[in-house]
């Protein structure tokens, strides 16, 4: 009798245990980098465990989308603002005021409203290796027009929308500055110059680094890591002006640990913990906490011509939806001569 209730008190303790776990299901989309670093810091911080997968953000999108019914993760942390803009419009994620709400940079919070959680801030531009421009005789680009160009023709990469959120930043930046007639016909000449498209929008910036290609379009944060990790690569923002991210954090609506989630997000927008994107997460964002510091490399973007921005059109379901089809059935199947 004694065994059996031995038995029973500790498979209850085993079963409670279990029940109440503390642990946060992360669906991280910054560099992966910056994602290794988030786990080990916030289980230092509170004693709750942490498990991540890393995906880009229009990835990340079609993945909540797929289990919205029945969501696995607790928090989307990071990524372009406009897919999270998208997965609170469709019901997937749900807004939350964290405590921190006043500290936050105001621009960035009325430009998005009460949908998701400004993270973080930061432009588009060219990530540029002059040498291999220079081996072809390509003067380094200053512009969107430029690109179009036959000269670059292989020496361009960007990221695929399908995949990317900085992708897609590059394409609604493009519309907003030309109409969306002119910036098609841009893309599609752009696509003959393109070496390649990546799946992550971090990535191109390797390849101009390494020498595969010359230009790199990508947010110029991105850039800096690969200058800082010893790469010759300059950063270039475009003369007419550049498109530019709010990098989101997000609740999941049906969290399965939704107290723990709530504690992440309000332990991720500590200074303390922003500040982890630059020490040691190869990220030079600028953070949304005011009282986040700026890291010294971080492009200024009170130096850069940042368009006036329209979040709630580029980040509405339908226009993001029907922007990336156009591009994915018009743009990328047309063979490259
Ligand atoms: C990089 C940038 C982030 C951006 C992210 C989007 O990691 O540093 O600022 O939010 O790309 O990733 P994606 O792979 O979706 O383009």
């Amino acid at each position: 009798m004694k065994r059996l209730i031995g038995f029973i008190f500790s498979a209850a303790l085993l079963f409670t245990g279990s029940a109440f776990a503390q642990q946060v299901n992360l669906l991280c989309s910054p560099d992966l980098a910056w994602c290794e670093q988030i786990g080990p810091a916030f289980e230092e911080a509170t004693g709750i465990d942490l498990e991540f997968v890393r995906l880009s953000s229009s990835e990340s999108l079609a993945r909540l989308r797929a289990e919205a019914a029945n969501p696995t993760f607790d928090v989307w942390f990071g990524g372009t603002g406009d897919p999270h803009l998208v997965a609170f419009t469709e019901g997937i994620t749900e807004f939350y005021k964290p405590t921190v709400w006043d500290d936050l940079l105001s621009g960035l919070k009325n430009a998005v409203g009460e949908t998701y959680i400004p993270l973080y801030t930061g432009a588009i531009g060219f990530v540029v290796n002059e040498g291999i421009l220079a081996e072809v005789g390509a003067p380094v680009p200053q512009c969107w027009e430029d690109l179009v160009d036959p000269v670059y023709k292989g020496l361009l990469a960007m990221p695929n929308p399908n995949t990317s959120g900085t992708s897609y930043t590059i394409i609604a930046t493009l519309i907003q500055i030309f109409g969306e007639e002119q910036a098609f016909e841009m893309l599609a000449a752009i696509h003959q110059n393109v070496a390649q498209y990546t799946r992550s929008g971090g990535a191109v910036g390797l390849l101009a680094g390494r020498g595969d290609v010359g230009v790199a379009i990508q947010f110029m944060h991105d850039g800096v890591k690969y200058v800082r990790q010893g790469f010759p690569v300059i950063n270039i923002a475009p003369c007419e002006g550049t498109g530019f991210e709010i990098g989101g954090i997000s609740l999941i609506k049906g969290a399965p640990h939704p107290d723990d989630a709530l504690a992440f997000i309000e332990w991720a927008l500590t200074p303390e913990a922003q500040a982890i994107a630059a020490q040691r997460g190869e990220s030079f964002q600028v953070q949304s906490n005011a009282n986040t510091p700026v890291p010294p490399e971080s492009p200024d973007l009170s130096s850069i011509n940042l368009i006036d921005y329209d979040f709630a059109t580029f980040g509405s379901p339908e226009v993001r939806d029907r922007i990336v089809a156009k591009w994915t059935n018009e743009v990328f199947p047309v063979p490259r001569r």
